[in-house]
């Protein structure tokens, strides 16, 4: 039996601190009253500053996961009869083809192998050839294979093409987002429970100016996940309150630990130290190192151990490790080092990996 808090290390939801934990319990609150309306705007005020993106965007928060988030921005930024052009190398990318053509959204598609981030060019020569695209899209950090996209070239090519460029930083926000300040980005795509170290259940767009009146012109796809609601009504529906209340709990924490620079700071500290243990141990790693996110690490499974085996014994030793998806989930596993982690923990996982190995082989 272990004396000390199972350790998450999948890509959210992440572990949370005491405190984070304790606002649940804040006590009840009617989503109609003032009360409420000063946490959502203290808590959509506050996002764009935890992103590091300035004051250009407004925040709309609704509950769901951050596919909903997806959703919302893929079909809030498409006008009747026009076009979604996806920028795809892995699994969320898929899923945002999934959900415009879902629908009935056109879509074309700029792909790459999921182990090489996309090319800015190949997006200029797409939107050459489709005069319809209203939005290009494109996951920030897929998550998928820890593989960091290059979201300041690629707005920089949609920029003035006359679409919207949407992101999904969902994995990445507060940990990767070190560029979103220069980024020319009309649409973000985050949630709660990730580098937020909030709880499951809140997810949210930050929207320009351009993307707010977009929004007035796209069709209603959707009753719930329809952004022009949201923007005419604070609440159109009931909020999850107490997982707001978390989320502006976990905003208060972020802050009080110095910020944006501060969060990202410590994610490439956590970075370096447990990569040096993949490398003190041989493992192998799959994504180039000059494209490596901060916080997921795709390796390949140790030869004799399948990944059940290693999961099952690293979770005997306090931590949570995470399949590879799609194509990958015979020959690899994911480490993320998301969440509120004490320092000392991720020290030991290398111990832990290194006993874990030798007992699933064994
Ligand atoms: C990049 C990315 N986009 C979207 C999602 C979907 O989020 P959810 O599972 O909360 O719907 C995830 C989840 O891990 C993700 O990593």
């Amino acid at each position: 039996m272990m004396d000390e808090e199972l350790i998450l290390l999948n890509p959210g939801p992440a572990c949370t601190s005491q405190r984070v934990k304790d606002a649940l319990l804040r006590g009840d609150l009617c989503h109609r009253e003032p009360e409420f309306t000063d946490l959502l705007f203290r808590i959509r005020e506050a996002l764009p500053r935890c992103l590091n993106l300035g004051g250009t965007h407004e925040a709309i928060l609704v509950t769901g996961s951050g596919t909903a988030a997806m959703e919302m921005a893929v079909i809030s930024s498409v006008r009747e009869g026009r076009g979604v052009l996806v920028v795809n190398n892995g699994v969320y990318g898929d899923r945002m083809i999934k959900i415009a053509r879902s629908h009935g959204i056109t879509v074309h598609e700029v792909r790459s192998d999921w182990t090489v981030p996309a090319d800015p060019e190949a997006v200029r020569r797409a939107l050459a050839e489709h005069d319809d695209v209203d939005a290009v899209v494109c996951v920030h950090h897929e998550t998928t294979t820890g593989l960091i996209n290059p979201i300041k070239e690629i707005g920089e090519v949609v920029a003035g093409s006359g679409a919207l460029f949407v992101i999904d930083a969902i994995s990445g926000t507060a940990i990767e987002d070190q560029d979103l300040a220069e980024v020319r980005v009309d649409v973000v795509c985050g949630t709660a429970n990730k580098g937020l170290h909030g709880l499951p259940g809140m997810a949210f767009i930050l929207c320009s100016p351009a993307s707010i009146a977009r929004v007035q012109e796209v069709p209603e796809r959707s009753l719930y996940l329809n952004a022009a609601s949201y923007l005419k009504s604070d609440v159109p529906f009931t909020p999850a309150v107490q997982v707001c209340y978390a989320l502006d709990e976990a905003i208060e924490e972020f802050e009080a630990q110095g910020g944006f620079a501060a969060r990202t700071k410590l994610y490439r500290e956590r970075a370096a130290l447990v990569r040096g243990q993949f490398e003190r141990l041989g493992l192998k790693i799959l994504v180039d190192e000059r494209f490596r996110s901060n916080t997921v690490t795709m390796l390949h499974l140790p030869d004799g151990v399948t990944y059940q085996s290693l999961h099952d014994e690293l979770k005997k030793r306090g931590y949570v490790v995470y399949a590879g998806q799609g194509q990958l989930s015979n020959d690899f596993f994911r480490i993320c080092t998301m969440g509120e982690i004490p320092w000392h923990r991720l020290e030991q996982l290398e111990r832990a990996l290194g006993e874990s190995i030798e007992a699933a082989r064994g």
